[in-house]
């Protein structure tokens, strides 16, 4: 434990500044919020945030559209607040990383608008120009975001390339002078102090210089959005404009600039970013484990097999960071809900994030239990990226308003970034009465989802983040333990030990996803553990795990009665 760096130990919380608090009640999340809530979250036992775009941007993509790298978006304060905030989240132990923006810029950043002006712009070269062919793009790449991935400019005749929405064009990273641009912006806010960063994006950094077409047949796009192919026909889509070679090399690059600073500032990555791991110690630190969100229903055997999987493609010497949701996925709550048993089942999932090996990652909002927000009117969308669906589905694809709204409403990126629900007061107490929030408060706030209630009610979701959290801090193999899996046969309930070698202590956490009381018989060296935790009533402190009963939906963490036994070192204490 003492051997692991800070960002090994800590759990993050994401804030979505503009849905986080607002303190100067325009209706919009900022940082005089934020640093109100900051001993709210040192209460809640989080060690690190992770911010969501700050930076001034038109927000056409919420955010994910920079205009200015080093800035505050007015919105949000100044930079003196951003300061503010910085230090005081630093006096209560609490580090920040900020979300870096490196494969595109906003349409209106300083540096499109020159490289746009004209043909022979010194800045024309920083982003990816091209002649059209046939009267038409350069080819067929597609956007992310649906449609074509170039826009005409018709002032200078070419087409550029915009990996994600129009307003977002592509850096050309081959261009020294972008590379240092954005180095520089990167010590800004090091030097600044802050701890880190969530890395956007970067598998879409380099496209292939040659520009050749992709071989998706037409007739696989006809919606014109990459919705709807598997995954072989996606990576097929994306064969020329992801994973190009050169990342290893820009990822070393930044973390070499990192490194260079003290207090380990660390990097985190997207999913599809797990090969930028490096040689374990030379590219990005973490990267999000997305395939174990990628599912609606977390059963044991889909965590099992997802555990087994990712521990064993994460190169030598790099460390797991778990998630299941953030800004751009439906709510925990909602998503692996099953409608009765929610509450028992969001407990749970947080047991899960908390006990299994990796940083966790939790998301502002989910520890009181928000759901998905049903917007019921196409003008409460201010995802852009679901409007352009909308215009898709209601043109080429041909479905009417109603149905192509329904499909929006029910996938939207807004139904998880609405308000945080502060108290019971009108607007959740986010913004002040007769003020409209940004994005519509979810109306539950009323009926208990909320801060202010859940604070007093020892039994609330929000006690349990408490106290869970706290515990996992008072067991620090919990934090540093090998993950063992047992008892691979079992569907309704989920076990596994973790091993610590240094501490000499080994746990066995056993999470019943089942409303039914479930009988585990472990084949274990020890028959004994001493119960550490359990959100149900037990009689006995000590287990007999040769016939363990688990109550439903049963949280236990039991440490493993070795001395006893006379084994003292960490191998064979499983017998099988
Ligand atoms: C972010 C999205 C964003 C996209 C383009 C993703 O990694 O999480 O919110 O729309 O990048 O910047």
């Amino acid at each position: 434990m003492d051997g692991l760096k800070w960002w090994q130990k800590a759990v993050f919380y994401q804030i979505y500044p503009r849905s986080f608090a607002d303190g100067n009640g325009d209706g919009i999340g900022d940082f005089p919020g934020m640093l109100e809530k900051l001993d709210y979250l040192r209460d809640l036992g989080i060690d690190a945030v992770w911010l969501s775009p700050h930076y001034p941007s038109p927000f056409l993509d919420c955010g994910y559209d920079v205009s200015d790298y080093t800035g505050v978006g007015p919105e949000y304060g100044t930079l003196e607040d951003f300061t503010h905030f910085l230090m005081a989240a630093h006096r209560r132990d609490i580090k920040v990383i900020l979300d870096l923006v490196l494969n595109h810029t906003s349409d209106l950043h300083p540096w499109f608008i020159e490289s746009r002006s004209s043909l022979d712009n010194p800045k024309r070269d920083w982003y990816i120009w091209r002649d059209g062919k046939a009267g038409g793009p350069p080819n067929n790449w597609a956007s992310i975001f649906g449609g074509s991935g170039w826009e005409l400019d018709p002032p200078t005749g070419q087409y550029y390339y915009h990996a994600f929405l129009k307003e977002q064009p592509d850096l050309n990273w081959r261009n020294p002078a972008v590379k240092q641009a954005m180095w520089d912006a990167v010590r800004f806010w090091l030097d600044m102090g802050v701890d880190g960063f969530r890395l956007d994006a970067i598998a879409t950094i380099y496209e292939h210089p040659d520009l050749p077409d992709h071989t998706l047949p037409p007739e696989k796009l006809k919606t014109t959005t990459a919705n709807g192919l598997t995954k072989t026909e996606y990576a097929q889509l994306m064969r020329y404009q992801t994973h190009q070679p050169g990342i290893h090399e820009l990822m070393q690059e930044l973390r070499a600039l990192i490194d260079a600073y003290p207090g380990d500032r660390v990097l985190v990555g997207e999913d599809d970013n797990v090969a930028y791991h490096g040689n374990g110690n030379n590219e990005l630190h973490i990267v999000f484990n997305f395939p174990l969100m990628l599912t609606e229903q977390l059963t044991p055997d889909h965590i099992r097999s997802n555990q087994a999987v990712r521990l064993a493609d994460l190169p030598p010497g790099t460390w797991p960071c778990n998630t299941l949701g953030n800004h751009d996925t439906p709510r925990v709550w909602t998503r692996y809900g099953d409608g009765k048993n929610d509450a028992a089942l969001a407990r749970l999932h947080l047991a899960l994030l908390l006990t299994l090996k990796g940083t966790p990652f939790l998301y502002n909002g989910e520890e009181i239990g928000m759901t998905n927000l049903m917007l019921t009117s196409y003008d409460q969308l201010r995802d852009t990226a679901a409007i352009r669906r909308y215009a898709l589905m209601t043109g080429p694809q041909g479905l009417s308003h109603e149905e192509a709204l329904l499909k929006v409403l029910n996938t939207t990126r807004d139904r998880c970034r609405s308000p945080l629900q502060w108290d019971a007061s009108p607007n959740a107490g986010f913004s002040p009465a007769g003020i409209a929030p940004w994005l519509p408060v979810n109306p539950n706030y009323a009926e208990g989802v909320n801060v202010a209630g859940q604070s007093n009610d020892p039994g609330s979701l929000l006690n349990f983040y408490r106290q869970l959290l706290g515990l996992r801090r008072k067991l620090p193999a919990l934090i540093a333990g090998e993950y063992l899996a047992l008892n691979p046969e079992s569907e309704e309930y989920f076990a596994f030990l973790r091993d610590d070698a240094a501490s000499g202590r080994t746990y066995l956490v056993a999470l019943n996803f089942s409303e039914a009381p479930q009988t585990a018989i472990f084949d274990l060296e020890t028959h004994q553990a001493s119960l550490l935790y359990s959100n149900q009533p037990r009689q006995d402190s000590l287990l007999d795990l040769e016939q363990l009963e688990l109550q439903p939906f049963e949280i236990l963490i039991a440490e493993l009665d070795i001395t006893k036994k006379g084994i003292t070192s960490g191998a064979g204490r499983i017998k099988a």
